[in-house]
């Protein structure tokens, strides 16, 4: 029997007029790679926004391991377990590579400010952990060559990665990825694609929007379609391949996105 891990119940999200999410149910069940993909404006990120608790549902609920996650902080949800990378690029472009993923740590090594201030032992301690358990993460992903590197400098598909990898350090068990392979050319692409099984085969449940149809129809196990905030679809890749809603969506308003 498979563990659920994320459920929406009628999830809605209403910014003054406009229904951005439109009572979405989705079940994401652990060891799963679950895509969600729509047209632009779908709600894709909006409904990401609420999982995380960056919003909060206007209606509906969200459960995380079986507990009520809805009105919860962001940071109460990411220490439950939940992390996510944004649209865009989130690094900082003049620290190495260990540093950014560093940062990550920090909201769950115990020195406080005083401690960061006066560089007081606790916190040499941590630091010491820290940069330790920053590089396990490089090594894990294959990604330790890049470690003293300045990330603004490095190519745009190694940033992506880095960018997932410092996701990481939360600990998390569930990784919510909007849109990875967006600007990425098709070796790059690829190269995510291979990158995201690893952390799928390493444990890690993940849920990841995408534009790229080749890419979410290769990758995920489970499909949800969103249009107009509404699910329209969801299933396998071959389901939503072969769905009339889905071919609408993205063809009936002329849009020349293709389905793979
Ligand atoms: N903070 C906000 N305030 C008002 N409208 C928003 C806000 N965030 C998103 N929207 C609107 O909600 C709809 C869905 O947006 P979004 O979730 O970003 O779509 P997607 O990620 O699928 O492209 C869009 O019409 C967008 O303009
Ligand atoms: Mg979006």
């Amino acid at each position: 029997m498979n563990e659920l891990m994320l459920e929406s119940k009628g999830v809605s999200k209403i910014f003054g007029g406009l229904t951005a999410v439109d009572q979405v149910d989705m079940k994401v069940f652990k060891g799963d790679i679950f895509g969600i993909i729509g047209p632009n404006g779908a709600g894709k990120t909006t409904f990401f926004n609420m999982c995380t608790g960056f919003y909060t549902a206007s209606k509906g609920k969200l459960f995380f391991e079986g507990k009520d996650i809805t009105k919860m902080s962001s940071d109460r949800i990411a220490q439950l377990g939940i992390t996510r990378t944004f649209q865009n690029i989130k690094l900082f472009k003049y620290m190495n590579v260990l540093e950014n993923i560093s940062v990550g740590f920090h909201i769950n090594t115990c020195s406080n400010v005083f401690d960061a201030v006066f560089h007081t032992k606790r916190y040499k301690k941590d630091e010491e952990y820290v940069m330790q358990k920053s590089m396990e993460i490089l090594k894990k992903l294959g990604l330790q060559d890049y470690a003293y590197m300045m990330a603004g400098k490095l190519p745009y598909g190694i940033q992506r990665k880095v960018e997932i990898a410092r996701a990481l350090a939360v600990n998390p068990k569930l990784i919510l990825l909007d849109e990875p392979a967006a600007g990425m050319n098709p070796m790059e692409t690829d190269s995510l694609m291979e990158f995201i099984r690893l952390l799928n085969k390493d444990g890690y449940t993940i849920i990841l929007i995408e534009h790229d149809m080749k890419f979410v129809m290769n990758l995920c196990n489970n499909i949800m379609v969103l249009n107009f905030g509404k699910k329209i679809c969801e299933g396998t890749a071959e389901v939503v391949r072969n769905d009339q809603n889905v071919k609408e969506a993205y063809f009936g308003k002329g849009l020349t996105r293709g389905i793979a």
